[in-house]
């Protein structure tokens, strides 16, 4: 059996998705209130920003993989409108249950699908864009899911994948106390849950950084993509033209 990495540990591949569900199975109720605490709200600017990026225009077909509960899919339906559509998925099952019930009280039904993104059952070249918001370093086989992504691409269709990358190096030593002394114990006090968010720590310091990350999405068949470093590179926007 093949191993891979689950934050710092290695395990067997098969044990990956199981132990990345348990994770996400464990913090879907507590998520978006730990996501405001542990970056202090600024994933919303991360997020309006890749919003903004993706210029979404009405009737254009979006897919958000890893969507969880539904941020992106959100702001992306309010601009695809009633002639386009905005697909939510994520591989679980709580945190889909969650964004889908935001997304009703924001008066909204989309399509949504529990799937992997390593095994997407939409047809190839469907979507004008497809998203993924710190989901792409919990797959196991990240050439697979973005080789996936590239698929479903119509050509000339892009890839916006965000996610934690590697921050200039003036800021790794007080982020490494940020993310291994206090992002643990919010998980703890707030969450219940100390050791979710220790795998959070380790699994953005075992995540390609931001030219790892280019190269792969160049493998996986964007022939031109552009690097976008948000708060000094602790996040990363890369954007993947399907050509
Ligand atoms: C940190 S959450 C991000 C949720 C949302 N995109 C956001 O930005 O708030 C990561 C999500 O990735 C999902 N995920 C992990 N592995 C996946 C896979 N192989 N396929 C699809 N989704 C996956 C998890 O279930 C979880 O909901």
């Amino acid at each position: 059996m093949a191993q891979t990495h689950f934050g710092y540990q290695t395990v067997d591949e098969s044990e990956k998705a199981r132990r990345v569900r348990g994770v996400f199975d464990s913090v879907a109720s507590k998520y978006d209130i730990m996501n405001d605490v542990l970056s202090m709200g600024m994933h919303r600017a991360w997020k309006a920003y890749t919003v903004a990026v993706a210029n979404v225009q009405p009737g254009q077909q979006v897919l958000d993989i890893a969507g969880g509960t539904g941020d992106l899919a959100l702001a992306f339906a309010r601009r695809a409108g009633k002639v386009g559509r905005v697909v939510l998925t994520d591989i679980n099952e709580a945190m889909l249950r969650t964004g889908r019930d935001r997304l009703l009280d924001h008066g909204l039904v989309l399509p949504t699908a529990a799937c992997d993104a390593e095994r997407l059952p939409f047809a190839s070249a469907s979507f004008d864009l497809v998203s993924v918001a710190f989901g792409l370093r919990n797959m196991t086989h990240k050439d697979t899911a973005l080789a996936e992504m590239n698929r479903v691409l119509k050509p000339g269709g892009r890839l916006l994948v965000l996610e934690f990358s590697t921050p200039v190096a003036a800021l790794r030593k007080p982020y490494d106390w940020y993310s291994f002394k206090f992002m643990p114990l919010m998980g703890k006090l707030i969450a219940g849950d100390e050791q979710s968010y220790r795998y959070l720590a380790e699994s953005i310091r075992m995540h390609p950084d931001q030219a790892a990350l280019k190269a792969l999405m160049q493998a996986a068949g964007f022939a031109h993509v552009d690097v976008h470093n948000l708060a000094a590179g602790i996040v990363a926007l890369h954007v993947g033209i399907k050509c």
